[in-house]
């Protein structure tokens, strides 16, 4: 059985289609929720769900070593990020190289980097005028938003689109495409 931890800040809408994915699996169990924000929507579905959840101490998280030791007594093989605002410490990217994957909701490598996130992305996307969108599911490296690339879809950006209305669009290949990613991926690890 391999063991995933989802990374998430926010609403967790990913995570909750992440967990309904793998729910069952006879190879993949979603074993581990961490969270940096005492009020995310997604520790309320890791209790829902039964999911043990960590809640992230900054200091623990960038000056020890990453939780890198929580995420080793769990047995986790792979980190999932889906929503999750923290940049990850090279600590936790060198104990976990090539076996972490985040999702951002734009075509990088334009409109990443450090305050691209959420309504900030689609508000950039929609002020440079450009004609589509997407999701890039990639490796997480020390860089933000810069790993390898896995996966791309890409949206049209309609006449009328609002940053909210992209987003409802991002967040449809998010959960089209997400699960079924990170599947993918572990089937690709399994036969190394
Ligand atoms: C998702 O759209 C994800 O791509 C984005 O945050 C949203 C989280 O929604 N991630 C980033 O912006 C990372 N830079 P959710 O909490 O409902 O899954």
């Amino acid at each position: 059985m391999k063991r995933i931890a989802i990374f998430a800040s926010g609403a967790g809408s990913n995570a909750a289609r992440i967990i309904d994915h793998f729910r069952g699996h006879a190879g993949i169990k979603v074993s581990l929720i961490l969270c940096n924000n005492p009020e995310a929507g997604v520790l309320a579905i890791a209790t829902r769900e039964g999911i043990p959840a960590l809640l992230l101490d900054k200091e623990k998280f960038f000056r020890g070593n990453g939780y890198v030791d929580e995420l080793r007594e769990n047995k986790i093989d792979l980190l999932v990020l889906a929503g999750f605002l923290w940049k990850i410490p090279a600590s936790l990217v060198q104990a976990y190289r090539g076996r972490i994957i985040n999702i951002h909701p734009a075509l990088l490598p334009k409109y990443g980097g450090k305050g691209m996130y959420g309504r900030h992305v689609h508000e950039a996307v929609l002020a440079a005028g450009e004609p589509r969108s997407g999701i890039t599911i990639h490796f997480v490296d020390e860089l933000y938003d810069h790993g390898q690339v896995i996966f791309n879809a890409t949206c049209e950006i309609a006449a009328d689109e609002t940053p909210g209305s992209l987003a409802q669009k991002v967040h449809l290949l998010e959960y089209e495409h997400f699960p079924r990613i990170i599947e993918e991926v572990v089937n690709l690890q399994n036969q190394r």
